[in-house]
């Protein structure tokens, strides 16, 4: 196997113990589980969350329930337990294989008393069976013979942080099964998980199970000689009432099946490997000259395809994906600016899972309007179940427990354009026409029409504006005019009102009940037209320099040179308000603007924003979002060097926890947003309606850089070299007959296809 598709831990240090929990998660866009260790340790933090089981939790409404954990498998050899916190370790070895999605570890292991055993484990959360989980252990004493007691339980004694969401409902064990069903104690969501326990070898292995409160066991005993291997397989189904009302029997009449037709460890993962094979032949990304690269890209690309919901269009991706406790579970625009294109390009299919989440939370987004006193709908800025604002809006310091404002809930309403930029980037590109008809639409005019009042007309300068808002950049709040709020608001009644105009054009009829039911009259367009030309931006006319919000410099100017060396973040070292009244920027705002609406800014304007603003932000210990985007502005602006530090520190999040908080979880944002600065900064791709081009802005050691996407529902291949013509081109987006059409693609004729393109991709892969 090669090397670039293994995340590898070659010793185990306690002190790195969360943050590896966090790199070795696994997931099947159903459920994710954290890289705990099968056998437990006194300080690990084990979690799997299921996506869409929310429990309320206090100050932040409602959270992702941590669910009874399936993991353990707990071995002692002549009754001595193993345990990485005691004993000698001899050999250590964990990889997280990202084209197959299978965790294993290789353990050699001297007891106290002296016997040597070698372990091993590998898991997988199944792609092709989203209520499966598996985990293989072998056992071979090397220099004694003896006992091996196996106990396999599931363990319902989880908790978030301390808080507890679960009672148990019922448990119990028979035939070599145990079973566990919970409920949540607010949300009343019910969960359940049946185990089997499959013991190879040991002379007289006997299994049976034991009922301790909330943690049924199965346990299996057997003598093994020196050298003789015991193979045990932990088969785990799982299943809440959120897709059966039953769920319990459901999990049941799962194994059933399992067993029935003969489906074993091998075969189960063999299925979830074909699975995932189909995702890599389309989502894979190839470098040549970049070992460290290739495998961060990869790393990313398996998180966010392990966090995707495939079959719920209910849940969408948490800003931590199903990684662990931080944030909630909670969504944000994370999702949208930074995540989405990922999946547009790759995966549209799961790109409209994740819009789907916001069409079916719209009547909490009417909710937040309406709250506020505006018509339309506005999104919130975390989301969770039922898409109602979920910020907390006061939280304890983490020093002294003093209470922190927090503003974003109340003030970064730039969620509401971010939402619409992504459903019209997701259209643009796979021209589905039919869910923009039905979905999309109603999304970008509902979502509209809260602009239209939210904005105020300042009659002394003659223009739109709005004020107390916060924007990207959260070091400050309560700006007036914030370039990004307005530019992007602006973008959206325009685009609001060219989407309508389409659908007047293409689908009159629906077009009609559309304006009828959100009263789009002319008169409402003609305002919208007005605020999109008179909402006011900042910007220097001589310089291009956009001023991020009112007044913003006239704040105190800041040399970050002078902080360093630092290891903390700006705003830990300047305090909330002492950031918000200097220039420092967690994040880029108007960088971040010029790049999502790109055709609007020319180079020189791009560049004086560049100069201006990359400098005063805080790219270390700010945000995990940044760096990415500033590598995709560097490579248009021709500074290969800056791109390539930027792209690294995007790169580096989870692997080398660069921020130092990768025990929160993943950093799903940065992980789409490094897909991006590849494609689009490296890459240079620019897709239009009618074509795409691909430029060639390679690091100087790059050998090669390859990818495939859709365009419009073709599949397309961009393969870039230092040396050959750095343009690619591909012609008007609508296929052409014969090739896959979008509805074809999520159709019957989609196999052929991609079947082609997929023995295109292995004979790439395996050169
Ligand atoms: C960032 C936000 C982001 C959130 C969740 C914050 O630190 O500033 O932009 O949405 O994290 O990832």
């Amino acid at each position: 196997m090669d090397d670039n598709w293994l995340i590898t831990e070659t010793t185990f240090d306690p002190q790195q113990l969360h943050r590896q929990e966090t790199v070795f998660t696994i997931g099947n866009g159903y459920l994710g589980t954290r890289g705990a260790f099968e056998e437990g340790l006194p300080e690990a933090r084990p979690a799997t969350l299921v996506n869409g089981v929310y429990d309320a939790v206090p100050v932040a409404f409602t959270e992702l329930a941590n669910a009874p954990n399936w993991l353990p498998l707990a071995i002692s050899i002549n009754g001595e337990r193993f345990g990485l916190e005691r004993g000698q370790l001899l050999h250590y070895r964990r990889t997280l294989n990202l084209r197959t999605g299978v965790l294993s570890r290789e353990v050699r292991w001297r007891s106290p008393r002296g016997h040597t055993v070698d372990l091993s484990w590998a898991r997988f959360a199944s792609l092709a069976d989203p209520h499966l989980l598996a985990l293989r252990c072998h056992v071979t004493p090397l220099d004694f013979d003896g006992e091996i007691e196996l106990r396999a339980a599931l363990d319902g004694h989880v908790d978030n942080r301390g808080y507890v969401h679960w009672d148990t409902i019922a448990q119990g064990g028979a035939d070599n099964r145990i079973w566990l069903h919970s409920r949540t104690r607010a949300s009343r969501i019910d969960l359940a998980e049946v185990a089997t326990l499959i013991v190879q070898a040991g002379e007289a292995t006997n299994i049976s199970s034991t009922d301790c409160s909330g943690c049924p066991t199965l346990v299996a005993r057997g003598r093994l000689r020196q050298g003789q291997t015991m193979v045990a397989d932990k088969l785990v189904t799982l299943y809440t009432s959120r897709e059966d009302a039953a769920p319990n029997q459901a999990a049941e009449r799962h194994l059933d099946r399992l067993s029935a037709a003969g489906q074993g460890y091998a075969e189960l993962q063999a299925a979830h490997q074909i699975e995932w094979e189909k995702y890599w032949a389309i989502s894979d990304i190839f470098i040549e000259g970049d070992d460290q690269a290739q495998r961060a890209i990869r790393f990313s690309i398996f998180q966010l395809l392990a966090a995707a919901p495939r079959d719920d269009t209910r849940v969408s991706i948490p800003a931590k994906a199903l990684s662990s406790f931080a944030y909630f579970g909670h969504v944000f625009w994370d999702t949208e600016i930074y995540m989405l294109p990922f999946f547009i390009y790759t995966q549209p299919r799961l790109a409209h899972n994740l819009l789907m989440y916001r069409y079916h939370t719209l009547p909490a987004a009417r909710r937040k309007a309406s709250a506020g006193g505006y018509p339309g709908a506005q999104y919130a800025w975390e989301s969770a179940d039922t898409g109602d604002e979920v910020t907390p809006v006061w939280v304890p310091h983490r020093k002294d427990g003093s209470p922190v404002r927090i503003w974003t809930g109340d003030q970064a309403i730039h969620i509401t354009a971010d939402v619409a930029y992504g459903a019209w980037h997701y259209w643009r590109t796979t021209g589905d026409d039919d869910w923009m008809v039905d979905y999309g639409a109603e999304i970008v005019l509902e979502t509209a029409r809260f602009w239209e009042s939210r904005v105020k007309w300042n009659a002394c300068w003659a223009r739109y504006e709005i004020s107390r808002v916060m924007g990207p950049d959260e070091y400050h709040h309560t700006e007036n005019n914030n370039a990004y709020t307005n530019g992007m608001a602006r973008w959206h009644l325009k685009t609001a009102r060219e989407t309508l105009g389409w659908l007047q054009n293409t689908r009159p009829t629906l077009a009609d009940q559309l304006v009828a039911r959100l009263d789009l009259t002319p008169a409402r367009l003609a305002r919208w037209e007005a605020i999109s030309e008179q909402l006011h931006i900042f910007q220097d006319p001589s310089s291009g320099v956009i001023e991020q919000c009112e007044n913003f410099f006239a704040l105190k100017d800041i040399d970050l040179g002078t902080y360093e060396p630092r290891q903390q973040s700006m705003q830990v070292l300047l305090g909330i308000e002492g950031a918000n009244t200097q220039q420092v920027l967690k994040q880029p705002d108007v960088l971040l603007l010029l790049y999502l609406l790109s055709d609007e800014y020319d180079q020189r304007a791009k560049k004086a924003n560049w100069d201006y603003y990359a400098p005063r932000t805080d790219h270390t210990f700010g945000s995990s979002l940044g760096p990415a985007i500033h590598a995709i502005l560097a490579c248009e602006l021709g500074m290969p060097d800056a791109a390539y530090t930027h792209f690294r520190r995007a790169a580096q999040a989870d692997l080398m926890d660069v921020r130092g908080n990768a025990d929160d979880g993943l950093h799903a944002a940065s992980a789409g947003g490094l897909w991006q600065a590849i494609v689009f900064g490296f890459g240079g791709l620019k897709v239009t309606p009618v074509g795409w081009s691909a430029t060639a802005r390679l690091p100087s050691h790059w050998r090669r850089l390859s990818f495939h996407f859709y365009h419009r529902g073709k599949l397309e291949t961009v393969d870039l070299t230092p040396e050959q013509d750095p343009q690619h081109r591909g012609k008007a987006g609508r296929p052409e007959r014969g090739d896959e059409t979008q509805d074809a693609q999520m159709g019957s004729k989609r196999q052929s296809g991609l079947a082609d393109n997929r023995r295109l991709v292995q004979r790439r892969m395996s050169r």
